[in-house]
């Protein structure tokens, strides 16, 4: 009997979580999972952080080193009032955005003069 009132709630508890998620992220396509892009340590988080304000396309779009993409992270901070992640979840972002996107190398070995090193 206990058993059967805790697995109920358990199942309420997941319903209501679910209902809640889904109107936290209702600014990215209802389409959109993250199953869409590449697999990765911290895709999850990361895909659910930067989608609270925009589709992870735009994400995907780049190809950046680590050093980018931290810098990336400042700008949306600075310029678009993202909530400003440091420390470890910081980390775990950088790790799934550098490993995911990388920086792209051009196809024939030339490299742009004006590239940052
Ligand atoms: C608080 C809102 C917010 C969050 C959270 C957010 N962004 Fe953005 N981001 C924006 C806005 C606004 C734009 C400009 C949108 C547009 O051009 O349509 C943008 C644009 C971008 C662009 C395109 C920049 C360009 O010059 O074209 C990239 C790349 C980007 N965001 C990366 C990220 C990443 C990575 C995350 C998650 C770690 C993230 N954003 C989270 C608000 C946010």
């Amino acid at each position: 009997m206990a058993a059967t009132a805790l697995a109920a709630a358990t199942v309420m508890a997941m319903v209501v979580a679910s209902a809640m998620e889904g109107a936290a992220q209702s600014a990215r396509p209802p389409e959109e999972q993250p199953e869409h892009y590449p697999e990765g340590a911290h895709r999850e988080d990361t895909f659910y952080f930067c989608t609270a304000c925009h589709s992870f396309k735009l994400v995907a779009a780049q190809g950046m080193s680590r050093d980018r993409w931290n810098d990336t992270l400042d700008f949306m901070v600075s310029r678009h009032k993202m909530p400003d992640v440091q420390g470890q979840d910081r980390e775990k972002i950088l790790d799934y955005l550098s490993s995911a996107f990388p920086e792209r190398r051009e196809p024939r070995g030339w490299q742009s003069p004006f590239a940052p090193k």
